[in-house]
């Protein structure tokens, strides 16, 4: 049995973790230095270790702190750390030149991944300077994993893959407040969010573009394009835009600081 150490047991964490405990080949654990992350873990059946033991018996250590507690915690991890133990970092905009002289000697590997993970329907991107298939297949198991051949394709993945899906839970968090105000008490409004999100699934799926599956549910003078026109002339289309832009510019940001 192989094992994964994970260092930082945030939301992010909690994702790759609840994705990864069905893995009939690897054991893993936690450390989080916050105590009601400690309480997360035990609930889940997931031992906490001291920094010490959990970088002296795992075979990969996933670091899933944030970018501002990065290097503070490599200097402690430089002591304790194994040469052989791959490690893994999920932090946005930390480059693989500064974990390379954070950590010198180890294997270093950036993932960007999203809470999809934790229904193993993740998408995560991957850039190290070697390839190493064991750390695709974990990625893989958690959904869809691919190689980015350049690093600052990460910076795009951040605001892509790992920020993406907050825009869109905040767009279908709006909906299901409305559906809230307007609907009856007995119909629930995740079903409803669920149905119309699985029929979108199914016509990707079977192939359809989106601009088509619009143009099938709008009709000339009904209530889709009712709403449709609302959000073109509010300029939804490009404030979502500028949104991932924001994102995509904070990524390079982080990674120059
Ligand atoms: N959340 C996402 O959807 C997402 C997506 C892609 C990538 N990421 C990356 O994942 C990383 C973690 O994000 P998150 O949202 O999971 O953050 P989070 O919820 O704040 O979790 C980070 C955890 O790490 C703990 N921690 C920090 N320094 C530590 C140390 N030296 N030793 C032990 N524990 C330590 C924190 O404790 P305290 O609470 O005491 O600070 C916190 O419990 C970030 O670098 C982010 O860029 C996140």
């Amino acid at each position: 049995m192989r094992k994964i150490g994970f260092i930082g047991c945030g939301h992010m964490a909690k994702a790759l973790m609840l994705g990864l405990k069905s893995h009939a080949n690897y054991t893993i654990f936690g450390h989080d230095r916050n105590p009601a992350n400690h309480s997360w873990l035990k609930d889940h059946d997931i031992e906490h270790k001291s920094l010490e033991s959990i970088c002296k018996d795992s075979d990969i250590v996933i670091i899933c702190v944030k970018p501002k507690d990065m290097y503070e915690l490599c200097v402690s991890l430089n002591n304790v750390l194994d040469e052989e133990t791959k490690v893994i970092s999920v932090a946005a905009g930390v480059t693989i030149e500064n974990l390379n002289k954070a950590l010198p000697g180890r294997k270093i590997f950036r993932a960007m991944p999203n809470i999809g993970a934790k229904d193993n329907l993740g998408i995560t991107s991957i850039f190290s300077s070697e390839l190493d298939d064991e750390i695709l297949e974990i990625f893989n198991f958690l959904g869809k994993a691919f190689r980015v051949d350049n690093e600052e394709k990460i910076n795009l993945h951040t605001s892509l893959i790992g920020s993406g899906p907050a825009f869109y839970f905040e767009i279908i968090n709006e909906f299901e407040n409305r559906l809230n105000e307007l609907l009856p008490e007995e119909v629930s409004k995740r079903d409803i969010t669920l149905l119309f999100l699985t029929s979108l699934i199914s016509a990707i799926k079977n192939g359809e573009n989106l601009e088509d599956l619009i143009g099938s549910i709008r009709s000339k003078g009904g209530t889709t394009e009712a709403g449709l026109n609302l959000l073109y002339s509010e300029n939804f289309i490009k404030i979502f835009s500028d949104a991932v832009d924001a994102a995509k510019n904070r990524a390079t940001e982080l990674s120059m600081d």
